[in-house]
């Protein structure tokens, strides 16, 4: 090689390195994303007696400071800050608890300042939370819940790495527009489909049929598929208005479950009854009468399945026509609850409730 080229080789070498480096120096110096970080308490802020206690251990007992300060690595990736909003065993999450929760969520990221927001959460209420803020959170910046299987006292507890993934999504551009979201051993769920399929597993949230949306590859998050469903910011569901939220039950289906249990919630006042059915959603003939009884003292019936996944087919197993029924799509029991009770603050319409349920 000639010294002409060797030299313009040498000046072309030495421009590729200083674009890379005043790169790098740009990303060193792009501010770290705001977290809030809101503690309800759960497994996640658990303790046990021992570090081998993972059954038996007490819920809700540690304080978001701590649960911040057992991760200092979130120093590295986001502006964090913390409120304690409960502390309670999820299985005791209200209405109450919810409306107070999601009027935080919005206000918070109302501010410029906030740029995501991480829920810890005892598990086994989550999907019910998250679904319920899918459908009451008026801004597409990222909310994510995140809970743990182990207190954090225990050998190998996953509420630390939890929290810093959740940290690490929250504060994402990928994050932004996608709903509500779950995220839990590595995996990113969407709050309308994410279930708890087992009781002490780690990876214990699925979205059954659908699968996850994502998952967090060292601490960045690698998106896969969106929900097409409306939530969030193409919510028409306005949480400011509702001061208690209507009173739905649900019934669970079983081999000669009988009627009393629909008797019981009509006689209670409920506005709108789910009936966990078995299969596609059936209606035994003993039930029937009852709930037939019940839309006609103008109690809103949706017809949902207890298998977990796939949806309710209109009008197939029952005559949802005649009835005046509602079916439930996919969406299980408790979920439907949930948007149930946000539909009725709305309307009785079950022609727009049955639009409402095929659409979030
Ligand atoms: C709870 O849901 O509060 C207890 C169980 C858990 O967080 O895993």
């Amino acid at each position: 090689m000639n010294r002409r080229r060797l030299g313009f080789m040498t000046v072309v070498s030495l421009l590729v390195l200083a674009t890379h480096a005043t790169l790098a120096g740009q990303a060193a110096q792009a501010p770290l994303p705001n977290v809030v970080i809101l503690a309800t308490g759960g497994t996640i802020a658990g303790t046990g007696t021992t570090s081998t206690t993972t059954v038996g251990y007490a819920v809700a007992t540690v304080g978001v400071q701590s649960l911040i300060d057992a991760v200092p690595e979130l120093k590295r990736i986001a502006m964090v800050r913390g409120e304690q909003v409960f502390q309670i065993a999820s299985e005791n999450m209200t209405c109450d608890h919810w409306l107070k929760l999601g009027r935080r969520v919005n206000e918070l990221l109302a501010q410029d300042e906030v740029d995501g927001i991480v829920i810890t959460h005892g598990t086994d209420t989550l999907e019910e939370t998250a679904y319920f803020l899918n459908l009451a959170v008026t801004s597409a910046k990222p909310v994510v819940l995140v809970g743990a299987m182990r207190p954090s006292t225990a050998l190998s507890a996953d509420g630390p790495m939890n929290l810093y993934d959740a940290v690490s999504l929250a504060g994402s551009r990928e994050a932004v527009g996608r709903g509500v979201l779950v995220c839990m051993n590595d995996q990113i769920n969407g709050a309308r489909d994410v279930t708890k399929t087992n009781t002490s597993d780690l990876g214990t949230f699925r979205s059954r049929e659908l699968g996850p949306l994502g998952s967090m590859r060292a601490g960045r998050p690698a998106f896969y598929r969106t929900s097409t469903r409306r939530h969030t910011t193409q919510s028409e569901f306005d949480i400011r208005e509702i001061r208690e939220l209507p009173r739905v039950g649900i019934v669970y289906g079983y081999a000669d479950y009988g009627s009393a249990v629909i008797e019981a919630l009509t006689a209670a006042g409920v506005k709108g009854i789910v009936h966990a059915g078995v299969g596609n959603g059936s209606v035994s003939l003993d039930a029937r009468p009852a709930l037939v009884a019940a839309r006609v003292k103008g109690i809103v019936v949706v017809r949902s399945s207890r298998v977990g996944s796939g949806a309710v087919a209109r009008n197939g197993e029952v005559n949802d026509d005649a009835f005046d029924f509602v079916v439930a799509d996919d969406l299980t029991p408790q979920k439907a609850r949930i948007l149930l009770a946000l539909a009725l603050t709305k309307t009785v319409d079950t022609r727009e409730i049955q639009r409402m349920f095929n659409q979030y």
